[in-house]
């Protein structure tokens, strides 16, 4: 992993000069957003499920949509860890190229916010989500890589009451670590994350999941533009 991606770095780069001009401020004030100031701040999505492009990375895709509606300067990316060798955490072998690779995008000092989405089994994360969030102990080692990034979790569930909420809070406990800033879903549903439903392989009769989904990610891309702002 890079060295130069500590907590640091990232308050540096948030702290970079002001683009948005007064006007400008005046306009987005108006309609209740946040001027970036410190330039185009990145929200990415991290999909936890093993199944490429299903229910989990279709949620987090609606949290991005509206992460990216929040405010101008905010681009979004989509990372799956469907189909990458992260393999359980080893003490004696930690590590992965594949961990690697995601981690470095993760750690980025333009990523400002983070999604994390899990499917829920067993009335907790997936497998994948917690061999991945073990293999970040690199990121705290690495002078607490993934510090001061905001985050916000998502959980998909067969079942309505299925242990959605269950799966979000032990994601959340494991990015408390790496001292992240969680945020939950924002108002009006405002509780622990985006709690969503999947019937037959689709969201999209999940009238209200779909509404944490959308509240979790403007949450995440708002508190993210107000931090950079506060560094800047
Ligand atoms: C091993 C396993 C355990 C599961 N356990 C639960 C559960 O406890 N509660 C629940 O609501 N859904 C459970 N499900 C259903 C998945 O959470 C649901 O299908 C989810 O949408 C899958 O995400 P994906 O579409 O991204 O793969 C389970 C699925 C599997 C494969």
């Amino acid at each position: 992993m890079r060295e130069d991606l500590t907590r640091r770095g990232f308050l540096g780069a948030a702290g970079a000069a002001v683009v948005a001009g007064v006007a400008s401020e005046a306009a987005l004030a108006a309609e209740g957003k946040e001027a970036p100031k410190g330039g185009p701040i990145k929200i990415i999505g991290l999909s936890c499920s093993p199944r490429k492009g299903k229910t989990t990375a279709a949620a987090l895709q609606v949290c991005l949509d509206a992460a990216k509606a929040a405010g101008p300067n905010v681009e979004t990316e989509l990372v799956e860890l469907a189909g990458l060798n992260i393999p359980v955490f080893d003490p004696a072998a930690p590590g992965s190229a594949d961990f690697e690779k995601v981690a470095a995008k993760l750690t980025d000092p333009k990523v400002a916010g983070i999604l994390v989405g899990t499917p829920v089994y067993f009335s907790g994360m997936s497998s994948l989500c917690k061999a991945f969030l073990d293999q970040c102990m690199a990121c705290r080692k690495n002078n607490f890589a993934l510090a001061n990034k905001v985050a916000g979790v998502l959980a998909v569930g067969g079942v309505r009451n299925g242990g959605q909420e269950l799966a979000i809070e032990s994601v959340q406990a494991a990015l408390l670590c790496q001292e992240m800033i969680l945020v939950g879903d924002g108002r009006p549903t405002a509780h622990t994350g985006a709690t969503l439903l999947n019937t037959g392989d689709d969201i999209g009769g999940d009238e209200f999941g779909l509404s944490t989904a959308k509240n979790l990610g403007r949450r995440v891309a708002e508190v993210a533009l107000k931090m950079q702002g506060a560094a800047g």
